[in-house]
């Protein structure tokens, strides 16, 4: 399919269904139009090569669009999607639009939506009901819908049934079609509907409008292939397809000569980046060695998968410099069996000598990771081994989650006996033994000198700072405001339960 017939099949105007109609209106309704997103269609792997576009510009027609005009961009889920919301802002932009911190002001509204959990949709529910109020102020207001959840059908469906104030929705492939997406909303009286399902392509040369100037992120890779059976998001952000390593060197060369101080290089699983590359053998180990030579003092990367995890990497992180030693690793769980029906692809004996490796060449590595207890099914001895791993580890910091079923995944089919308030106990005795750790952690370093990039005073007091160790542990300490973008030496003086209080000593010279 050509991206003209992909265009005319995907873009839906739908009628916005009227209030009065029945049930049963709207399931004909939708039999009839309702051709797009599709999970089933987010789920296939083709293929066919990964195409780069290049030559990305604003279409002249759409130049003025935002002239006088404001916009608001509300941001959920992962930094991902926090880097998505700085491209739209760039595309607006282009477009002369303004950025405002003010719904009331503003002219069009997007919710930049996450799906990996019921909570985080419910939240944007509650969020579109709340908009009503400043739709009836203001009629001629744009309400979007984009980021994850609008590739699910069953969120488009919910969107056109409950919630007709909603003027567009767009999916994450879309982003760049931004302009014409908002044209056609301008223009129609109807819900605009853009969402593309199946994408293999990667877009360079989108404008950013980047939120700090200390921290940028960087893409490296899009989408996901591992479909671990509980994830929502290798459907929503399809298949894996990495940008090409001198696209990336050249992005964060000219970060580093806008005096960015530290990079985050975004993907949902790093470790496949270059996995897709069919003319070249060039993987994640390689383009670090690469970025470590360019002078820039921080770089990270998240997230990693343990699978994809290679000792080439390991050795190249190895030797320090600019590439942090903080390594956040989702395990998700202890228990080979839950492993296996989360298909992780990997053993708690695979993960342990990962980490043993990893040890053993970086000694004082900072590890972290994601956790979900209360799997379908998931027994008590099950926990036990979760809570065993965590410590062998010694994980400094976690993120922890109940598992929470996601339509279309396998994992939601699962006949699961483990009670609601097992599974909010288990969390609590997680995140018992996540405390303990970081705390541990944390008073580890007091007496030590720590080099701290300042990202920012306090609200209430500007010789309050604060900001960063290279193993990501929060540091305030008093000093003047003009530290705030450098790195310094700070001495710890006092460990909290989830940050360090410390002394000011000296700028770091680079
Ligand atoms: N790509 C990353 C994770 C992205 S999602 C990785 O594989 O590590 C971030 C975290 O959300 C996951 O690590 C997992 O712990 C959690 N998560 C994902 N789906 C979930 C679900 N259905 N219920 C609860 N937590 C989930
Ligand atoms: Fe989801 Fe698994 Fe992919 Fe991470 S690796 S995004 S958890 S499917
Ligand atoms: Fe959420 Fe999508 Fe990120 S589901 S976690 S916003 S990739």
């Amino acid at each position: 399919m050509n991206e003209e017939q992909r265009l005319a099949s995907a873009q839906v105007n739908q009628p916005k269904p009227s209030n009065n109609k029945t049930e049963k209106d709207y399931s004909k309704y939708f039999e009839k139009v309702f051709t797009a997103p599709s999970l089933k269609d987010a789920k296939k792997r083709g293929k066919e090569e990964v195409k780069y576009h290049k030559d990305f510009a604003v279409d002249e027609q759409f130049l003025k669009m935002g002239e006088g005009r404001k916009f608001y961009i509300r941001t959920y889920g992962c930094q991902m999607n926090e880097h998505d919301t700085e491209v739209m802002a760039g595309i607006f932009m282009q477009l002369g639009y303004e950025p405002t911190e003010e719904i009331e002001k503003a002219d069009v509204v997007l919710l930049n939506t996450c799906a990996i959990r019921e909570n985080a949709e419910n939240k944007v529910f509650g969020e579109l009901g709340f908009l009503v109020k400043y739709k009836r102020k203001n009629p001629e207001m744009i309400i979007g819908v984009c980021g994850c959840m609008s590739q699910e059908e069953s969120v488009v469906n919910k969107i056109l049934k409950k919630y007709p104030h909603v003027d567009m929705i767009f999916g994450t492939h879309n982003i760049h079609r931004l302009p014409n997406i908002l044209k056609e909303a301008y223009m129609s009286k109807e819900m605009v509907i853009e969402v593309w399902s199946k994408e293999g392509d990667v877009i360079e040369n989108l404008p950013k409008q980047r939120l700090g100037s200390i921290k940028a992120w960087v893409n490296i890779m899009y989408g996901c292939d591992k479909f671990c059976t509980y994830c929502i998001v290798p459907y929503t952000r399809g298949k894996e397809r990495s940008r090409r390593p001198e696209e990336i060197i050249a992005e964060v060369r000219e970060l580093a000569a806008q005096g960015y101080q530290e990079i985050m290089l975004l993907g949902q699983n790093v470790n496949a980046y270059g996995k897709d590359f069919t003319d070249i053998e060039y993987r994640l180990g390689d383009l670090m060695d690469e970025l470590s030579k360019i002078d820039i003092p921080r770089i990270r990367f998240t997230t990693s998968h343990p699978r994809d995890f290679d000792d080439h990497l390991i050795k190249v992180l190895a030797k320090g410099g600019n590439l942090l030693e903080h390594i956040h690793l989702p395990v998700q769980s202890g228990s080979n069996e839950v492993l296996k029906i989360m298909a992780r692809k990997y053993t708690r004996e695979h993960f342990l000598d990962l980490v043993a490796r990893i040890k053993a060449a970086i000694p004082d590595v900072a590890l972290t990771t994601d956790i979900i207890v209360g799997y379908p099914n998931e027994t008590e001895e099950q926990f036990q081994e979760t809570l065993d791993l965590y410590r062998k580890v010694g994980f400094e910091m976690a993120f922890t989650y109940i598992y929470s079923p996601r339509e279309g995944t396998p994992a939601a089919k699962m006949v699961d006996n483990v009670p609601e308030d097992v599974k909010k106990e288990r969390l609590h005795r997680l995140n018992a033994v996540v405390g303990e750790y970081s705390k541990a952690a944390l008073k580890k370093l007091e007496g030590e000198v720590v080099e701290v990039l300042v990202e920012g005073s306090s609200k209430k007091r500007d010789d309050v700072l604060a900001g960063y160790t290279r193993k990501n542990k929060l540091v305030n300490f008093e000093g003047p405001v003009e530290l705030v973008g450098e790195i310094v030496k700070v001495k710890v003086l006092e460990a909290k339960s989830y940050s360090l209080r410390g002394e000011f000593l000296e700028i770091v010279k680079r």
